[in-house]
């Protein structure tokens, strides 16, 4: 990506997410557990945008054990590493595909000196992270060890910087101790520190929630902030760095508003922030593991509302904004439930079920269906840490069932999105009402079509027909993620039972396809 805009697709999205997910109500009594009937169109004659591979993201914050034990174990632990990064960690992540990983926070990185990070680990200083746990936090893990991750991963960097408490000369001359390539004493402290050749550093966030934990600041302070520090941020930076302002949390339009009116000018993506909770309460939010069909319903149903935010923000953003220059920056997303029983509240470790599958899937389908606009996000977060991808204990490593999700969702990442109708029935349960399945499609740079499905039904399968316009297959392939129980997860005792297996229940013929979708489950197939 240069600096020069965003990558558009060759054409804008033609038809909007709502309108994709047209439903048909059929009664639940009069199907009783036979397999509900979906039907899919398949619009390969009318592709949109480039699915930016960053919409596919991470987020790795200073917090619990996230980098200590998560990421960084340090060069002399009995656990295998490579310059301290653990290798069992960042093998299982390469193969997953990471296209860009945020970092240090979160609120940790209005709190973060830089300084505090470089120069010989013995000599850093220990500082309290004072939003989790109070805990010590001695900066071995600092901007050399998280640029030899990012490489290692073969990823993007999304540095987000201190607005909170630094001062725009400290940001300043970060960004130039990362990206100076001549004599100045800040790059001539990097090589001294062991890094001749400048990093890449593909985005920059200025703040992180500037609403809240980041300074409880209403959008005109913040939108004017973003400007002062922005102005000494681009002078200092790497030509090819993209700056992203602190933005909305939630449906807080008026933010986005304020923050496009009076500064969008001077940004290259503005975020956004939307975490699902199966009970919507941040007092109780609900728990990971021990939950009823109530809470899987109500989970999926609030995971959904992804879509009506993102539309929602996005009509703010054309009305500034109408050539789609500023990318809309989902960069925290995902479940949050109370903490696992016994963990530190201020550390956020939470197992991760085949409900975070589906939740996965979901929120992967509908930014893509934006991927005119949403131009990156990124999962809160990577290792141990609300939903994440890969839980440690010490030297045991286990997948979550979002970690497959992810990795077999990257076949969307830098392909054309291809639009989908679907017409099935709802599923209902208590008060909510979802759509029974939800799909995704794409088509790839070899000209391969990947469709992605969800049942979100835990209890009847669906007999999904799929049409395809515009495009002609003879040969599917697939995968599939589901499990016995809608709580089922991996644990470090049963680290499988939450895998994706082959998948035969779709077939091919003429131009439609057949696919028998068992309930609760997740289903990628290739047709060539
Ligand atoms: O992801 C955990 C926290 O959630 C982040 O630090 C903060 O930005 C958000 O409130």
């Amino acid at each position: 990506m240069t600096k020069s805009g965003w990558a558009l697709g060759a054409r804008r999205l033609a038809i909007g997410a709502a309108a994709m997910l047209g439903m048909m109500a059929v009664s639940a009594t009069a199907l009783a557990q036979s397999a509900i009937k979906a039907d899919i169109t398949v619009q390969a004659d009318k592709p949109g945008a480039t699915i930016n591979p960053e919409i596919y993201g991470q987020f790795a914050e200073h917090l619990g054990r996230s980098i200590y034990e998560g990421l960084w174990v340090g060069p002399d632990s009995p656990i295998p590493n490579t310059r301290g990064l653990r290798n069992d960690v960042v093998e299982a992540l390469r193969r997953m595909k990471v296209p860009v990983l945020r970092w240090p926070g979160g609120c940790f990185a209005d709190e973060y000196d830089w300084r505090d990070g470089i120069g010989p680990r013995d000599k850093r200083p220990v500082r309290v992270n004072t939003t989790w746990g109070g805990v010590g936090e001695n900066n071995a893990f600092g901007t050399h060890e998280f640029f030899d991750l990012v490489e290692m991963l073969g990823t993007k960097a999304y540095v987000s910087g201190n607005l909170g408490t630094g001062t725009p000369r400290e940001m300043a001359q970060w960004i130039e101790y990362m990206t100076a390539e001549g004599n100045s004493t800040l790059a001539q402290e990097r090589r001294k520190n062991g890094r001749d050749k400048p990093w890449k550093l593909d985005y920059f966030g200025i703040g992180n929630e500037t609403w809240g934990c980041g300074g409880n600041m209403k959008p005109e302070y913040s939108a004017d902030l973003h400007r002062r520090y922005v102005t000494f941020v681009r002078k200092a930076g790497g030509k090819e760095t993209m700056e992203f302002a602190s933005g909305a949390n939630d449906k807080d339009v008026n933010f986005t508003e304020v923050m496009m009116r009076d500064a969008g000018k001077f940004m290259d993506g503005l975020t956004l922030h939307y975490y699902t909770l199966p009970t919507g309460d941040w007092k109780k939010k609900g728990a990971a593991t021990q939950f009823d069909e109530g809470e899987w319903i109500s989970t999926l149903s609030r995971t959904l509302e992804m879509d009506h935010i993102i539309q929602a923000h996005a009509a703010v953003m054309d009305k500034y904004d109408p050539e789609k220059k500023v990318g809309l920056i989902v960069d925290e997303w995902g479940t949050w439930y109370d903490v696992e029983p016994g963990t530190n509240p201020g550390f956020l470790y939470q197992q991760n079920t085949l409900r975070d599958a589906v939740v996965g899937a979901v929120n992967f389908h509908i930014f893509q269906a934006h991927a005119d606009r949403v131009r990156m996000a990124n999962i809160a977060q990577m290792v141990n840490v609300l939903q994440s991808m890969i839980l440690t204990d010490k030297e045991r490593m286990l997948l979550t069932p979002t970690y497959h999700v992810f990795e077999m969702f990257n076949v969307h990442q830098g392909a054309t999105y291809i639009p989908v109708s679907i017409k099935a029935p709802e599923y209902a349960y208590g008060d909510f009402k979802v759509p029974s399945v939800h799909a995704g499609a794409s088509r790839d740079a070899a000209g391969k079509l990947h469709l992605t499905l969800a049942n979100l039904d835990p209890n009847r399968p669906a007999s999904v027909s799929a049409k395809l316009e515009g495009v002609s297959a003879r040969k599917v392939e697939g995968r599939i993620l589901t499990a016995p129980a809608m709580n089922s997860h991996n644990s470090f005792a049963k680290p499988d039972v939450v895998k994706p297996v082959a998948f035969n229940g779709a077939k091919v013929k003429g131009d439609t396809v057949t696919i028998d979708l068992p309930a609760k489950s997740v289903v990628v197939l290739e047709l060539r």
